[in-house]
């Protein structure tokens, strides 16, 4: 039976399919008309559109070489690929998106699109705003799990690479209109509780009311419980297991203890957070385990639960260990909890896209929790149908001699104090350039706020996220190349130039008319228009560089028609000035997308 929700969500698609967006898709959509008339008998060939290469148009349609070897000998009328690509093109139903087309080589239909609708297409979002751009995706609501720190362990710079990337995930996600769960989860409810509990009510008797400051340093005293529990004569080791069981078993004082522990820990997480501007809900791993029995009850009497060593495991294709979800001592373990969380985001939260942002190491981990859950059927044995899961993996952080990052003194790096750092360095930058006797003090603060943190954003995310990727500061923070530094000035002075102007923006967005008529005025006007497909694409997969390459080169094309096509004062202002204007708003999107704050002013 078919819910009201799902089907408003297929008439909400289906509407979808006639509102502006991607190019290419716009594209796509008139070939397919042209497809159905060219070649009736293959109904079931999919029009291929592409962005050109070459100079010979702005987008191709490779169609015709792939349809020939399909409708060869069977009576057709045409002599070849190059026939077929002459009918594709007659065939193109008018529109006014099209300028001109012509058929090159084996077969290719390239279009070149019309300089006034490209023209007009900006200016409609000038007056309506970017979110006509907006992807249009077929999902409703989405979970995305990242960051995911421990509690008392320390959050390192993994746990940072996460936080940035599944917010800007989130972020593309949120302007497609999809409901995103931004779920924290945390890791609260391991057995290094039993150890920490336990210290805590020798160390400090009257933890009740003073926990947070005689604990002080909760990563100092994590270390201390663990040199006990490894190294003392076992006693310790002992108690501190008892301690998890009774935690586990919902004991009021040990339950207590766990929660003010938890809670010295979320304030530093929740430190960190602020400054990146990252919002979290917080669902740890303890949320899930009164629903684990409950689950491994239904895998159970799935038949998927087999006994394996004193375990309990479930077997999976293509993989030579089966995932254990109970363990020989009868407890449950990290697999339990995400089987659990899994089963919970797609029966209890109704998601249709469930997110992991993890480290590539966890890889592994998440394809068998995605295996098992395929066996029992909570999602389909393709991959690209929903509901559907995916492990977006990172690679390292790296310090300069290439080794894991790592601060001279300690072995970890605190991630406040790094922030800290990417501040005071951007601001004595301001500084350098004379911007404490221009800024109010506010301002100044702002700014270096925006520059240090976008520009460590920046620095992660403009890598494919697989790759391992070099923490510097100097790199990350030079105002030329491809950095966020660079990035925002750029933005700063396309803002400066309609500010000098003395014109009223809003007034011109009215009045005025966007024309394209020099090359590089179309290059960049072009581009502008790109941006639908470029969000979609870093979105549907997962990759957020996608995002920076667009706007590094969107940052470069104004350049080039900045430095050839005067505004100020020319016959062309009313008209170049809407277009730095467009520009601008793109890039504060992309921005946007990215978790930067944009700076207006340099
Ligand atoms: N706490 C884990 C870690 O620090 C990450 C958790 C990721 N999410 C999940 N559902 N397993 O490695």
């Amino acid at each position: 039976s078919i819910s009201i929700a799902r089907c408003k969500r297929i008439s909400a698609m289906s509407n979808a399919e006639d509102s502006l967006g991607s190019l290419k898709k716009q594209l796509a959509k008139l070939f397919e008309v042209s497809l159905r008339v060219t070649v009736p008998t293959e109904t079931d060939v999919e029009p291929l559109v592409a962005a050109c290469t070459g100079n010979f148009g702005d987008y191709q349609c490779n169609n015709a070489m792939s349809l020939w070897p399909r409708i060869k000998g069977k009576g057709t009328e045409f002599r070849g690929p190059p026939a077929v690509g002459q009918a594709l093109l007659r065939n193109i139903p008018p529109s006014e998106m099209i300028e001109s087309c012509s058929v090159a080589g084996p077969g290719f239909v390239n279009v070149k699109l019309s300089n006034s609708w490209i023209a007009k297409s900006i200016q409609k979002m000038l007056n309506h705003g970017i979110g006509e751009w907006a992807p249009k995706l077929s999902v409703e609501r989405a979970v995305v799990d990242f960051s995911s720190p421990n509690i008392a362990k320390e959050m390192h710079v993994g746990h940072l690479r996460s936080t940035i990337i599944g917010d800007s995930l989130a972020r593309m996600l949120e302007f497609s209109k999809v409901e995103v769960l931004r779920r924290n989860h945390v890791g609260d409810w391991g057995t290094q509780f039993g150890m920490l509990i336990e210290h805590l009510f020798e160390k400090v008797p009257n933890w009740e009311d003073a926990s947070e400051t005689a604990i002080g340093d909760l990563q100092a005293f994590y270390k201390e419980s663990k040199q006990r529990f490894d190294e003392e004569d076992g006693v310790f080791k002992e108690r501190a297991q008892k301690a998890v069981v009774k935690l586990q078993g919902g004991d009021p004082k040990y339950r207590k203890a766990w929660a003010q522990i938890c809670d010295i820990s979320r304030r530093e997480f929740d430190r960190v957070y602020q400054r990146l501007g990252v919002t979290l809900e917080e669902r740890g791993e303890s949320f899930y385990n009164p629903f684990i029995p409950g689950v491994l009850e239904k895998l159970s009497n799935l038949g998927l639960v087999e006994e394996s060593q004193g375990a309990r495991v479930i077997f999976l294709e293509g993989v030579n260990i089966p995932i254990i979800v109970v363990k020989s001592d009868g407890g449950y373990n990290y697999a339990s909890t995400d089987m659990t969380a899994l089963w919970y985001r797609l029966n209890e939260e109704k998601a249709d896209w469930i997110i992991y942002v993890t480290d590539v190491g966890q890889s592994q981990h998440f394809e068998m929790v995605f295996k098992a859950a395929k066996r029992a059927g909570w999602l389909p044995a393709d991959n690209n149908s929903y509901p559907r899961a995916n492990h977006v993996g990172f690679g390292l952080v790296l310090g300069e001699d290439g080794k894991r990052f790592r601060t001279r003194s300690t072995e970890v790096v605190r991630l406040v104090d790094l922030l800290d750092e990417a501040k005071t360095r951007s601001k004595a930058a301001l500084i350098e350039r004379g911007k404490d006797k221009e800024f109010t003090e506010d301002e100044l603060e702002k700014t270096a706020e925006a520059i240090g943190y976008g520009a460590v954003k920046y620095a992660d995310l403009k890598n494919n996220r697989l790759t391992n990727y070099t923490f510097n500061f100097d790199q990350m923070l030079s105002d030329k190349g491809n950095t966020a530094v660079y990035l925002l000035y750029a933005h700063a002075r396309i803002c400066s130039i309609i500010r000098k102007s003395g014109k009223d923006i809003e007034e011109l967005k009215k009045t005025a008319e966007l024309s394209l008529d020099h090359p590089d005025e179309r290059v960049l006007g072009l581009h502008l228009l790109q941006f639908a497909e470029n969000v979609e694409d870093a979105c549907t997969n997962l990759l957020p560089n996608v995002l920076c390459e667009y706007l590094y080169n969107l940052s470069e094309n104004f350049t080039k028609f900045y430095s050839n096509c005067p505004v100020i004062g020319k016959p062309e202002e009313a008209s170049r000035l809407l277009l730095c204007e467009a520009t601008a708003i793109v890039m504060r999107q992309c921005f946007n997308l990215l978790g930067i704050v944009p700076v207006y002013k340099i």
